[in-house]
């Protein structure tokens, strides 16, 4: 059996033979011996000292497996432990030429984003992100939510027209999925409360530090909800995620700069502003924003709110707050309108601390067929693709709602991480497809 660094570092290991496999992290070679930084399968590191005469050759990134005995010593780096090898042995010489290195351009290491994710700070994202899915999973297992699966290749826009992508499906023209929504719709009316995980695409144009084209979208649905219902389960599983994920990797959010007491404070209730209230609080810091015509102004009621409104509402606050009752204008058709509040939706937003913004969108959906049939028409969608939707308010409607969370923002938010780019392994945007 080969053992993983953590394993070997404690002092019952002291004088034990072990074998250790991994990567050569880092080399310094001497006259007699040579000092080996090796990186395990899980991405801990420990020091290996072997004689020089069987390190001859050996290379950055080789993978190797050696074999020695446990000493402990304050000096060796990472812990305290190291191991004296007597055997080497190399699985795969790497050639002298690896790319990635301490000082290298944010371009380069997503053109390398495959050997890129042996860095320390990768692995340590790749494990938060991990941890989110599993605390959220949990969370929802543990509340009697059932998992559920919606198709990718769709024939209906959830999120409007402009960032479908579209697809040759046989002889017909598809979409890859903006959201599972509205197949979740359909499932709650025979399944109760559900949540999905599936990709969601954008053909997103604009190059933003919080926009990727396809990423992970965890959504869920329940029927006979009102909106603070809605609110309620988003306040719990972000809780629970996010101090979960505190509890369990401090280790790498301490590497990624992040203080898990922060978040291990996230709990509900979380602040709640209306958008009345919002726009109010925007206008009085003058908060300006580009109109579609390119033109600059105040921000006023009708509009939506942007990243950099959104970053003004949150930068100094110390919880999350929902932004609640968004004019329908600026809302897909789905949202239904708040009897109380003529031209307004009940929606919200939930705006994450930090000046991070927007991490989910929800809220109560049209349940009334005549309601839902002129939101689809006024908006000139084709209403063929929508048939099989409004079917579900002909036969037993009832009210309902739910929301979507983007894994990536929650994953930025909690890492502490400007780009998202750096918080998916292989990331989609406009201009990168490959690796
Ligand atoms: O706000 P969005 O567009 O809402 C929906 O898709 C709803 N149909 C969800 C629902 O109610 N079931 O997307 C939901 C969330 C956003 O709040 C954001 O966190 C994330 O998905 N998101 C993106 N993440 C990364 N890149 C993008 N281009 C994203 N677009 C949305
Ligand atoms: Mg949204």
């Amino acid at each position: 059996m080969h053992s993983r660094s953590n394993d070997i570092k404690s002092p019952d290991n002291v004088g034990k033979l072990v074998t250790l496999r991994g990567w050569v992290h880092r080399l310094r070679k001497q006259k007699d011996n040579t000092f080996i930084l090796i990186r395990d399968d899980r991405g801990g590191i420990i020091q290996v000292i072997v004689p020089s005469e069987k390190a001859v050759g050996l290379t950055i990134e080789s993978s190797i497996e050696v074999r020695g005995v446990v000493r402990r010593d304050v000096r060796a780096p990472e812990g305290g432990y190291e191991i004296k090898a007597n055997e080497l042995k190399i699985f795969g010489l790497a050639q002298l030429d690896y790319p990635i290195g301490e000082y290298q351009s944010p371009e380069i290491l997503l053109d390398k984003r495959h050997l890129a994710l042996r860095t320390r700070r990768m692995i340590a994202i790749a494990k938060i992100r991990a941890f989110v899915l599993k605390f959220a999973r949990d969370w929802f297992t543990e509340n009697d939510w059932i998992e559920v699966t919606a198709p990718i290749i769709v024939k209906s826009a959830v999120e409007g027209g402009s960032t479908l992508f579209r697809i040759k499906y046989f002889d017909q023209e598809a979409f890859l999925s903006q959201s599972a929504q509205l197949y979740l719709e359909s499932m709650t009316f025979c399944l109760g409360p559900v949540w999905s995980l599936t990709p969601s695409f954008r053909a997103e144009k604009s190059r933003t530090v919080r926009h990727l084209v396809e990423f992970s979208h965890l959504e869920a649905e329940a029927p006979w909800v009102n909106l603070e219902d809605i609110l309620n389960v988003q306040e719990q599983l972000v809780s629970a995620i996010v101090q979960n994920t505190a509890k369990h990797a401090s280790e790498e959010l301490v590497l990624l700069k992040t203080d898990p007491n922060e978040l291990r404070r996230i709990e509900p209730p979380f602040d709640r502003l209306t958008y009345l209230q919002a726009i109010e609080t925007l206008r009085a810091k003058d908060c300006i924003i580009k109109t579609e015509s390119g033109d600059q102004r105040t921000i006023q009621n009708g509009d939506d709110l942007n990243i950099d409104s959104e970053r003004e509402l949150t930068k100094d606050s110390r919880r999350p707050i929902f932004v609640i009752g968004y004019p329908l204008a600026v809302k897909p058709f789905y949202v239904k309108e708040d009897p109380l509040n003529k031209g307004m939706g009940l929606v919200a937003d939930l705006l994450a601390t930090r000046g991070f913004g927007e991490i989910t969108s929800g809220g109560i959906r049209e349940d009334d067929v005549n309601a839902l049939t002129k939101r689809i028409e006024k908006e000139n969608m084709d209403r063929s693709s929508y048939d099989w939707y409004i079917d579900l308010r002909r036969y037993g409607s009832v009210p309902h709602g739910g929301f979507g969370l983007g894994i990536e923002r929650l994953v930025r938010w909690i890492t502490n991480i400007k780009d998202i780019k750096d918080t998916v392994l292989f990331p989609r945007t406009m201009s990168r497809v490959t690796p």
